[in-house]
């Protein structure tokens, strides 16, 4: 990543503040009667008094350690090799057994549901945590690792045990702590946990294998990003990257043109296809259809078997919002995060039945994927992925609808759906029904292929846009849409926020997206370093009113580390964080030599991914 994007030579903020408004009152003639606010656009809230939020600011930075704004207490809960089962050895970072670490939590943990118990209920006091362990990088968790493609079959055992999800029953005493002996308790990894394969790709033909003949089952799940909650109590995970587990060559073989859609290559991130022949797509060209997939875990439930969600198709799957419709049907939103791909909409067949947990369980097998398409008047037009309409026929390859979901990228392509700026995360305020999306950034896109959604050139600092379904319809096919805030250095080419935001306020790279219950939005970033030389954190803002906007740095990370999952407890007294690779990334840092030794600070332990929770010292709601 370069920083060059904010050069100097650029509009005033307020001359760019001044063409949101003149866009806006377009908008809001082509709209009839406006469905986004206007963002307030004079003198008199440069105090920042406009916020909703009362915290004093966090001053921007990057250190050893990380710190959260004034008022507000931030403590380790759990930390990479912690023990989730009652027997899981001690953790030793200079001899790892999978053995080991299948009872321990795993390895750069993303998303995070606070799940309450009671099922159903809203204590803010006891509960489940479900978190995410998206990947590992061999040079950050082993002594004299040079790189994830060079590793040996043990040490490729003990990455997919450190991958997958951990389930953990909290409670809330003096501080949150982890139950010890919970039943609860439960390690979901890449080598050895069953998944069932559902929905309309089950069983198809290009999702069998030689480890499973029927296409039905398939052992793991992989980089699992951000996610999301549904209402009858079950967790929801994005498949994001699940093409650097691949390797082997493809040229010529039925499945080339698949592998290669999806970034999959001879030269693979992970060594694990040297090792494990399913790896392998010389061998199994069918086993990546089986990844890129939602999938649902029942965290109340240790027995149940996890399923993959074909209908909610494939792709780098970021996370999934998930909102019910006021007709009852589900809608699931997700972001496929890579440059120039799509947004997606899900909205099941049948409606939800709260008072019949059974009958939700398998709602999301049953129902229509849309992909997005922005135009410039303000209309986000959701185009069904319908088999046999349109392109979506044999002519083209797409011989049943499995074909579609297996596919889903070149279906979406052949649509003319909005090619994007890395979508992220979305969210949906609880509030008001709007949905918001980031676009965490995207440096390739070169002038005369910006569109209103997509707006600049070179995106190394990311966006955030707003859609309003109108009269609160997630399931209809035309919605207004509106540019929420282009991050950035308000200073630099094209950024836009509240005009009040402080200099600690402006944030750079939004990935994740939280809403607390008062309809405040909670911004994760990552990539800020590169951007701005501060680290990775939160940011907060109102989504609507006078504080609209106007940006708030809350949280940040230790030094290498990106912070993610933001999750409140149902009463906001409670904010849960993932910090995720402490110490060092892709491109910087090493089991010898981290970048910091966050939390332990001991000269022979590495850093260690762990989950975060961050209350306020008067037991109030978070950010005031
Ligand atoms: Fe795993 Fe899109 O971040
Ligand atoms: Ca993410
Ligand atoms: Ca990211
Ligand atoms: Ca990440």
């Amino acid at each position: 990543m370069d920083d060059h994007e904010n050069a100097p030579s650029n509009p005033t903020l307020g001359a760019t503040l001044g063409e949101v408004v003149a866009r806006r009152q377009v908008l809001k003639g082509l709209a009839g009667a406006a469905t986004l606010a206007l963002l307030p656009a004079g003198p008199g809230l440069a105090n920042g008094h406009a916020s909703t939020l009362r915290f004093t600011e966090l001053a921007k930075g990057m250190d050893r350690t990380h710190h959260v704004a004034p008022g507000h207490i931030a403590r380790v809960l759990i930390r990479w090799g912690d023990p989730v089962l009652d027997d899981a050895p001690p953790w030793n970072p200079l001899d790892q057994r999978a053995a080991a670490q299948e009872k321990q939590f795993g390895y750069n943990n993303d998303f995070l549901a606070f799940m309450p118990l009671p099922r159903g209920s809203s204590s803010a006091d006891h509960g489940l945590l479900c978190v995410s362990h998206e990947y590992t990088r061999a040079k950050m968790m082993f002594p004299g690792a040079t790189s994830n493609r060079k590793v040996t079959r043990a040490r490729v055992e003990v990455e997919m045990a450190a991958h997958g999800f951990s389930i953990l029953e909290l409670r809330r005493e003096d501080a949150w702590r982890v139950v010890d002996g919970s039943p609860f308790a439960r390690r979901v990894t890449a080598g050895k946990t069953q998944f069932e394969i559902t929905g309309p790709a089950a069983g198809h033909a290009r999702m069998r294998t030689g480890a499973d003949a029927a296409g039905r089952r398939v052992l793991g799940t992989l980089n699992n990003c951000a996610g999301g909650v549904t209402p009858w109590g079950t967790v929801l995970s994005g498949e994001e990257n699940f093409h650097f587990y691949f390797g082997g060559v493809t040229r010529g073989a039925p499945e080339a043109a698949n592998h290669r859609r999806h970034g999959i290559k001879a030269k693979s991130t992970f060594g694990w296809w040297r090792h494990d022949p399913r790896f392998d797509v010389a061998r199994e060209p069918n086993e990546p259809n089986r990844f890129g997939w939602i999938v649902e875990i029942d965290p109340y439930d240790p027995a149940a078997t996890p399923k993959k969600r074909t209908a909610l198709g494939r792709f780098k799957h970021e996370g999934a919002a998930v909102v019910v419709n006021g007709d009852g049907r589900v809608v699931v939103y997700s972001g496929d995060d890579e440059i120039f791909e799509y947004v997606y909409k899900f909205v099941s067949r049948r409606a939800f039945d709260p008072d019949d947990r059974a009958a939700n369980r398998d709602l999301l097998d049953d129902g229509t994927l849309h992909v997005a398409r922005f135009d410039a008047d303000g209309t986000l037009t959701w185009l069904p992925l319908a088999w046999g309409a349109g392109p979506l026929t044999p002519a083209n390859g797409f011989a049943s609808p499995a074909d579609v979901l297996i596919e889903t990228r070149r279906a979406a392509d052949l649509l003319g759906a909005t090619r994007m700026d890395r979508p992220e995360d979305l969210a949906v305020d609880p509030v008001s029904g709007r949905v918001y999306l980031s676009l965490t950034n995207n440096s390739k896109r070169r002038a005369g292929d910006t569109d209103a959604a997509n707006p600049r050139v070179a995106n190394l600092s990311g966006h955030i846009l707003e859609f309003a379904p109108p009269a609160a319809n997630h399931a209809a096919e035309t919605f207004r849409w509106d540019i929420f805030l282009l991050a950035g250095d308000p200073g630099g080419r094209g950024a836009r926020y509240h005009p009040a935001t402080s200099a600690e306020g402006w944030l750079a790279t939004p990935d994740n997206l939280a809403f607390d219950s008062r309809g405040r939005l909670w911004i994760a970033t990552d990539g800020a370093p590169g951007v701005g030389g501060f680290a990775d954190g939160l940011w907060a803002c109102d989504a609507r009113g006078e504080g609209r906007a106007l940006t708030r740095h809350f949280y940040r990370g230790p030094r290498g580390a990106e912070v993610t999952g933001p999750c409140f407890t149902p009463d906001d007294t409670t904010l849960f964080v993932s910090v995720q690779h402490p110490g060092g990334d892709f491109f910087s840092g090493s089991f010898e030599s981290p970048l910091t030794r966050w939390p332990d600070f001991r000269d022979d332990t590495p850093p260690r991914p762990a989950v975060v929770a961050i209350t306020r010292n008067d037991g109030g709601p978070i950010g005031g």
